[in-house]
């Protein structure tokens, strides 16, 4: 067996008297692309800065590409990269030269630096703005070289701190096709997401962080088969949930369940329902377990 590519055993961090991270416990295969989702607050950028040696949990063990967190870090820090360094991006340079000073910092020559500064300037739609210097670039724009700098080299881990958040749909799709190729070649990708779909789409496996610790634990498929699915609702004029009809989502399903409504239902308003975020909370957090928002946004959460 080959040894995980990260392994965290009762994993604990409190800032002050707030207990972010709770005794966790995940291990992660090479080559796996997974998911931590939750919600804002929920710990997730905490996990990536102790994994990433970036903050000491105050108890525990996390071990990455076999090194440890603590007492190896900068074994670990050669075996990463991370998002979130727009802090070096430097403002008076282009993105290619932005990319190109990076890609020479890692010990690339000029000719294979600057093919890889042309291949990621264009898989991350900043060829238009190429030679721009970075300092006229829109918020949208510096995501994207942002994230194009930590694709420079090819690590043996990528974590990714809610990669998508803040891209357009276009630009959040190109980007999952990179993930995808990069886990291909045998990177191993830790990303934390508020998204169920972009779990669903990306990740090998899916991890729920509640309070702190692992809710639930699995392929996304198997998550999904234990939350509530889509369905077809229809609300009357109140936004008071008259019916909830199971569907799969697909044009057939929702005509055949479209045809199950009859005159009746004729003056309720249709809507099509999609499992979320809070959702996927019900389905693993204990009754009551979830405090805020979820049940308030949720309409049909009594029939469920
Ligand atoms: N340096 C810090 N000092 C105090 N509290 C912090 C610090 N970093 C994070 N927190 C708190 O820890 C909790 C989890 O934060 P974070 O890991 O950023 O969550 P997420 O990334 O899931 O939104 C939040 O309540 C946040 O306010
Ligand atoms: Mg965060």
């Amino acid at each position: 067996m080959t040894a995980p590519a990260i392994a965290i055993s009762g994993l604990r961090k409190a800032f002050g008297s707030h207990t972010v991270i709770d005794r966790l416990d995940l291990t992660v295969a090479p080559g796996e692309i997974f998911a931590l989702l939750g919600p804002n607050g929920a710990g997730k950028t905490t996990t990536i800065n102790i994994l990433t040696t970036l903050v000491r949990p105050d108890a525990g063990s996390a071990r990455v590409g076999g090194f440890d967190v603590l007492t190896q870090p900068a074994d670990v820090k050669r075996r990463i990269s991370l998002t979130g360094q727009a802090a070096a991006v430097d403002d008076g340079l282009s993105a290619t030269e932005n990319l190109m000073m990076f890609a020479r910092l890692a010990g690339m020559d000029r000719d294979a630096a600057r093919r890889r500064s042309t291949e990621l300037i264009t898989h991350f739609g900043l060829a238009d703005a190429a030679t721009r210097r970075v300092r006229t670039f829109s918020g949208g724009m510096r995501r994207r070289l942002d994230l194009a700098l930590s694709f420079v080299v090819t690590p043996e881990v990528l974590f990714l701190d809610e990669p998508t958040t803040g891209l357009d749909t276009r630009s959040r799709r190109e980007l999952w096709e990179i993930i995808r190729s990069l886990a291909g070649a045998g990177t191993t990708v830790f990303l934390t997401t508020q998204y169920l779909e972009e779990a669903d789409q990306l990740a090998d496996r899916v991890a729920v962080l509640h309070d702190g610790r692992i809710a639930a634990l699995g392929t996304a498929a198997e998550l999904k088969a234990r939350v509530r699915g889509d369905s077809v609702d229809l609300h009357d004029e109140h936004g008071e949930l008259l019916r909830s009809i199971p569907t799969d989502g697909s044009v057939a399903g929702v005509r055949r369940a479209l045809d199950q409504l009859d005159e009746q239902d004729a003056r309720g308003v249709v809507s099509i329902r999609r499992p979320s975020l809070d959702d996927v909370f019900l389905a693993f957090t204990e009754p009551g377990a979830v405090t805020t928002g979820a049940a308030a946004l949720d309409p049909a959460k009594e029939i469920a």
